[in-house]
């Protein structure tokens, strides 16, 4: 067994730094032997249990090629299609699942949840993007990071623009504070991450020694910035009529090539977890077209489909990191 046998990964900071960039680095090999040819299965007999309380592409995809790889089985639970919640409590559905599953991933809108599921599961369990946190996303954007720049973890500078109050912003800001990284989250002071989360970041900075920078200053917060990263202004679960309210406060954060400019950095690189309104072009984006407008929000197409962009090399990560977390807890 790993060191990280049995474990939970529920927040990034169930782990320590040398744990978190020990999965990323058992992220890469197991990327590399997947692409030579030479990948080992270690899941053989597997069951792992996923719950969708929220839609998801990359997530779940990433879960099952990263189960069926390492010979693993899955069952998906969709957002309709279990007990959850409504008939069962998530306690009774840990203890039902535990008894038959080896692990289990979920994916809601509850921290609390995923949580309560971990208690009393007795099998370890992931947390696939709650309101609060997105943990297994930023094994990915790190992965990613050290693919992109030949600096030391500790010496990257990223900066996150838009609304930092949800699981994006606060997972960025205490991943870059355990990892030791110069993170700035650029927004309006109204979308920063609690007080809370940002008191644990100055903390976690201190014993790393991250450099934390909160601004509203977009000139200030992206300068020097290796990667800039951004997330949709309104989150799943959130109501559409909030929209209005995030396009006016969020429009001037808008990742542009202005924004990439405005670093000093050819060579910065951008990230975003998807899906992304980059065009609107989709369902959703049509009507925020039809009523306000625009042609994109949070990253115009012109920055998404740049040489700058390495959103597709991000996304494909998450099936990588999401194995690497799967060989560690499980095999
Ligand atoms: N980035 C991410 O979590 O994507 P999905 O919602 O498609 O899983
Ligand atoms: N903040 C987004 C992330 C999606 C992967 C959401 O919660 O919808």
């Amino acid at each position: 067994p790993t060191a990280l046998a049995g474990r939970h990964f529920l927040k990034e900071l169930d782990f320590t730094a040398e744990e978190f960039l020990g999965l990323v680095g058992l992220a890469a090999e197991l990327k590399a032997a997947k692409k030579a040819g030479t990948e080992t299965r270690h899941l053989g007999g597997r069951n792992i249990a996923l719950i969708f309380e929220k839609t998801s592409t990359r997530t779940r995809c990433a879960f099952e090629v990263a189960a069926a790889d390492q010979g693993a089985s899955t069952t998906y639970l969709d957002p309709s299609g279990s007990q959850i919640g409504h008939k069962e409590s998530v306690k009774d559905t840990a203890r039902v699942l535990g008894r038959m599953y080896d692990a289990i991933e979920y994916r809601g809108d509850s921290q609390q949840k995923v949580e309560e599921l971990a208690a009393h599961a007795r099998v370890p369990v992931y947390n696939g993007l709650t309101d609060d946190w997105h943990p297994t996303q930023m094994l990915a954007d790190v992965l990613t990071m050290t693919e992109h720049t030949a600096k030391p973890v500790d010496r990257i500078a990223f900066a996150y623009l838009g609304d930092a109050r949800f699981n994006m912003g606060n997972s960025y800001l205490v991943t870059g504070a355990l990892l030791g990284m110069d993170v700035r989250i650029v927004a309006p002071k109204h979308y920063w991450p609690v007080q809370e989360v940002i008191d644990r970041a100055h903390e976690l900075a201190e014993a790393s020694g991250a450099r934390i920078t909160l601004t509203e200053s977009l000139a200030d917060g992206v300068r020097g910035a290796d990667f800039v990263a951004t997330d949709v202004w309104v989150s799943m679960g959130e109501p559409k009529e909030v929209w209005s309210e995030r396009i006016a406060a969020l429009a001037p954060y808008a990742v542009t090539m202005d924004v990439l400019r405005a670093t000093g950095n050819p060579d910065v690189k951008f990230l975003h977890c998807l899906p992304a309104f980059h065009d609107l072009g989709t369902k959703v984006g049509q009507e925020i077209h039809d009523s306000h407008g625009l042609e994109s929000l949070e990253v115009t197409d012109e920055v998404f489909e740049s040489a700058h962009s390495v959103v597709f090399d991000e996304a494909e990560n998450r099936l990588h990191t999401i194995k690497a977390i799967l060989v560690a807890t499980l095999a």
